[in-house]
């Protein structure tokens, strides 16, 4: 589980990767809840409050600081489904019920079981591979369960780093999880297979949260059709700091339609959020003018994305090793990454854009892999032209509360907040 959480960081780095969900300060809701409640107003103040919500949030579970999870809820009655709300892709899919077939292995793993380790993975060459469906524990949607969905049939393939998923494109009403923001119309897609690695993860599909030029099949992203009815044509994540602790509820907050101001340290009128443009509307990408730890510094200019689907941040190898190298890091080839003893305090890793440096505690920073104490990047090439050079993904969301601020084209920090630290 540990050694495949980092894979998940690689599947980011090819074509998409994974997202996180937003909570309401509860105990404030409570406190009216219970005075309308004594009034016996709740039942009209919540009818109201349905007619006119503009705003709401969705909560994740944390695993592990890895990843973070939310609920989707589709069709009529709801069927619930977990997902990774992924900055860093723009398509919505979930298990079909008819999602079987074979874990996501080539044929030939199965069919050449002696040399099986010469050209597949490990994982495709074991028994578990052989016998399992990936979607044989998944939430799976059933069409003829929903009163209001309504048929397409196109079909779709996404590719991640570590395989893919596939299927065929439906209609139903789709909302973010407890957020009451729903869209009548979504087009999502009905996965009927599903990568081998997908099994391992704690969530049924993904909800993509980047812009529609990156949507497979040119499917409108339901942030883009939520837009409309949105307060502020934004939403914002928090994404909280657990240590190793897994399912951790109310570990994130993605706020549709406000910044969040409980959990983001927004200052009076927003003047804490610093925003920087959109340099590229496909991912969440923009310009980073360089990174800097201890006494090292890289100036060089660097196109990133924020990605809340990636666990750790990912950027070129030779930066990586210079950062780790600088932080005292020594590379673990069992997991792939620069860990350190479990009580170094290391530096922060100070990122700069816009002119304004963001500094990345080594709490939201390291992460604990197989009990390991891993610092929380990784090498990745992209090569050359104008897509992003660097992903920056969960350590750096943690520290700063991302904006993703559609209408307006630009992306907003602000430092956010964590109990206890
Ligand atoms: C799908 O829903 C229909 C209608 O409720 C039901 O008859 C059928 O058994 C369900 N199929 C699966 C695979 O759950």
């Amino acid at each position: 589980m540990q050694i495949v959480l980092a894979l998940c960081a690689l599947i980011a780095l090819f074509a998409s990767s994974y997202a996180e969900v937003v909570q309401v300060p509860l105990h404030r809701i409570k406190t009216l809840r219970q005075r309308l409640a004594e009034e016996g107003k709740w039942q009209a103040y919540e009818a109201a409050r349905e007619q006119s919500r503009a705003h709401g949030a969705q909560t994740t579970s944390d695993y592990g600081d890895l990843e973070y999870v939310g609920a989707v809820y589709i069709g009529t009655p709801v069927q619930r489904f977990n997902a990774i709300l992924d900055t860093g892709s723009s398509n919505l899919w979930v298990p079909d019920k008819s999602c079987g077939g074979k874990p996501g292995c080539p044929d030939y793993c199965a069919n050449l079981q002696n040399v099986c380790s010469q050209f597949c993975t490990a994982f495709c060459c074991s028994k578990e591979a052989r016998d399992q469906n990936p979607c044989d524990n998944k939430h799976r949607y059933n069409s003829s369960a929903s009163s209001t969905y309504v048929k397409n049939g196109q079909g779709w393939s996404i590719q991640y780093g570590t395989g893919s998923a596939s299927g065929f494109l439906g209609q139903d009403v789709v909302c973010l999880g407890e957020s009451k923001i729903c869209y009548k119309k979504q087009v999502f897609g009905q996965a009927t297979e599903i990568a081998a690695f997908f099994a391992a993860q704690p969530v049924d599909g993904i909800l993509g949260l980047g812009w529609p030029a990156l949507a497979v099949d040119s499917v409108p992203p339901i942030i883009q059709n939520v837009l409309p009815t949105l307060d502020a044509k934004l939403f914002t994540v928090w994404l909280d700091q657990k240590g190793a602790a897994q399912n951790v509820p109310g570990g994130g907050i993605y706020t549709y339609g406000a910044i969040d101001t409980v959990n983001c340290q927004t200052g009076t009128n927003f003047a804490n959020v610093k925003y920087v443009p959109v340099s590229s509307q496909t991912y969440w990408q923009f310009l980073m003018n360089g990174v800097q730890v201890g006494t090292y510094t890289s100036n060089t200019a660097s196109q990133v994305i924020s990605d809340t689907g990636t666990s750790l941040i990912g950027g070129p190898p030779s930066i990586i090793t210079s950062i780790a190298t600088a932080l005292g890091g020594t590379i673990d080839n069992s997991i792939g990454l620069y860990t350190l003893p479990c009580t170094a305090k290391p530096a922060d890793i100070v990122l700069t854009i816009g002119g304004i440096k963001y500094n990345l505690h080594y709490k939201n920073y390291m992460v604990s892999i197989n009990g390991a104490c891993a610092i929380g990047i990784f090498g990745v090439n992209f090569g050359s032209g104008f897509g992003p050079q660097w992903i920056l993904g969960d350590p750096f969301i943690r520290s700063y509360c991302n904006i993703y601020d559609v209408g307006q084209a630009r992306i907003g920090f602000a430092l956010a907040n964590h109990k206890g630290q």
